[in-house]
């Protein structure tokens, strides 16, 4: 079964909305298959973005995410890289289709409640980066 990285970003934790995040994808028939609480540090933080490290907002986007403990997940199922970015909707939530995570808990593009992998290869390079083979439950 395919897998992707779902992370609960910090303007989600403070409201209070990861278990209904989390929900969410269990009841579209996604199974988690790890789960952790954590507050990443600057490198770590670095390297899971390195894909956006030439971009302007790059320094902003490391600076928020490390600016509360997050919620890390891994989700399997068939296509699931795909469904779960359709289940979170556009990056930017004002551009979010009705009904998805973002539409209805992103409050900007930086503070737009999770992040999820963009294809089956970064997934398992970002799986990588928060959790060992021992943590994932398949
Ligand atoms: P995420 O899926 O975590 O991947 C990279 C993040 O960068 C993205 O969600 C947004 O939160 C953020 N991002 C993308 N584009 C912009 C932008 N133009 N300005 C600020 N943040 C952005």
């Amino acid at each position: 079964m395919e897998k992707s990285l779902v992370l609960i970003k910090p303007d989600a934790m403070e409201r209070r909305l990861a278990t209904e995040i989390l929900s969410r994808l269990e009841s579209a028939g996604l199974k988690m298959v790890a789960l952790r609480m954590l507050h990443m540090d600057r490198a770590l933080a670095e390297q899971h973005y390195a894909i956006h490290r030439d971009k302007p907002f790059f320094g902003d986007l490391v600076d928020y995410i490390i600016s509360t403990p997050i919620v890390a997940a891994v989700f399997a199922g068939d296509n699931a890289v795909v469904r779960i970015r359709e289940l979170m909707g556009a990056t930017d939530p004002a551009k979010a289709a009705e009904g998805t995570i973002r539409k209805d808990f992103g409050l900007d593009i930086q503070r737009n409640s999770t992040h999820a992998s963009d294809s089956p290869e970064n997934a398992v390079k970002e799986i990588g980066i928060f959790f060992t083979s021992k943590e994932i439950f398949d």
